[in-house]
């Protein structure tokens, strides 16, 4: 099967063809987002930004109106996405001025808006191309909360479930407007006294969320115990096992999640694979296992396929993932060779293009 993507020289590149990746610049700015249609005024900025080549979603198996389709499909996510982050952001501002959740407002977007993120087929793919490290706070509140409807979903969880799933992901975090802005967007490794103010932001959160007494006990659970970990190692009351709610596991296992695929300031994103690995190696005591394996699982069904780009600039695509060694996976690159990847293997993923 012919992969989806390849890299193009500057030069080849047509107006009208897909940027299939960020085009990011040396500092990991982007410059121009993935889904952009080339004009001969982006190519040529392009080349005066000193890109040499550019990765172009080709996807030849498909005609012009599917593509399309998926085109303005992605396309109207990242719009929703884009408003939804800026409307957390305002109502952070809100939180951070007022000390006051606004509840309304938030459960509106949870039922709404993220509602529809939620349901997108490959939502989970398209957060990975959606970062900005300026807005990292809000587009984590989303994240979580699309991942954590998303894995209630997987768990099998009904509707009204689900519903209370992503507004605990929305508001898990929302004890960090209480969090002085020298601490919460410190370029670099927090001190322990700025550490223990930071963790503190699960209890801000719950407190401020108690006060309004119209949310359920597992959205309040989620938001509380979201950094507890079943052996007893996490914050702020080192809970154990049964004491830790499953709405707060969910919410775990998706920030976990996506804290680790995020850009942070001062670590470079790791690839959803690096992930599932780290998922894989703390699932048997911090996390809740069945959980964590049927999250897995789901994310292995979603990740064949992929595109990646290799360490040497090939692209290749995931052809199997192995079932006990999460990190082992085997891969075809566009020339036909097959590659088994695993920790020692020479190649490595550097990129993930497409989920
Ligand atoms: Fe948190």
């Amino acid at each position: 099967m012919a992969l989806k993507y390849r890299r193009y020289v500057v030069g080849e590149i047509k107006p009208g063809m897909v940027l299939g990746t960020d085009a990011l610049s040396a500092d990991g700015k982007v410059m121009l987002s993935a889904g952009t249609v080339f004009t001969e005024a982006t190519i040529r900025l392009l080349a005066a930004w000193g890109f040499d080549s550019a990765i172009i979603l080709e996807d030849e198996a498909v005609g012009d109106e599917v593509r399309e389709k998926r085109l303005s499909e992605r396309m109207l996510f990242n719009a929703k996405y884009e408003e939804t982050v800026s409307m957390v952001r305002d109502a952070f501002d809100q939180i951070r001025y007022f000390e006051e959740v606004p509840l309304k407002k938030m459960q509106h977007l949870s039922e709404n808006a993220l509602l529809t993120l939620t349901a997108t087929p490959g939502a989970l793919g398209y957060l990975h191309s959606l970062r900005d490290v300026d807005n990292y706070t809000f587009q984590h509140s989303v994240n979580v909360a699309i991942i954590s409807g998303v894995l209630s979903r997987w768990l099998g969880d009904d509707g009204e479930r689900m519903r209370d799933m992503v507004l605990a992901g929305l508001l898990h975090d929302v004890g960090k407007a209480m969090v002085p802005l020298e601490i919460l967007n410190k370029p670099g490794q927090l001190t322990p006294a700025e550490m223990e103010v930071m963790q503190k932001h699960s209890a801000y959160g719950y407190e401020m969320l108690k006060k309004a007494k119209v949310l359920a006990g597992d959205v309040l659970a989620g938001v509380w115990q979201h950094h507890e970990r079943l052996d007893g190692s996490g914050y702020p009351r080192g809970l154990r096992g049964g004491n830790i709610l499953p709405s707060a596991r969910i919410i775990a296992i998706s920030d976990i999640y996506d804290a680790m695929t995020s850009d942070r300031i001062y670590r470079l994103k790791m690839t959803p694979f690096h992930v599932i690995k780290t998922l894989f190696e703390n699932m048997f005591d911090k996390l809740d296992a069945s959980m964590c394996t049927i999250f897995l699982n789901n994310l292995k069904d979603y990740f064949v396929g992929t595109t990646v780009e290799l360490s040497d600039g090939r692209l290749a695509e995931v052809i199997f993932m192995d079932w006990i060694s999460w990190d082992r996976l085997t891969v075809r690159t566009s020339d036909g060779e097959c590659i088994q990847l695993g920790e020692h293997a020479e190649q490595k993923i550097v990129r993930c293009l497409q989920a």
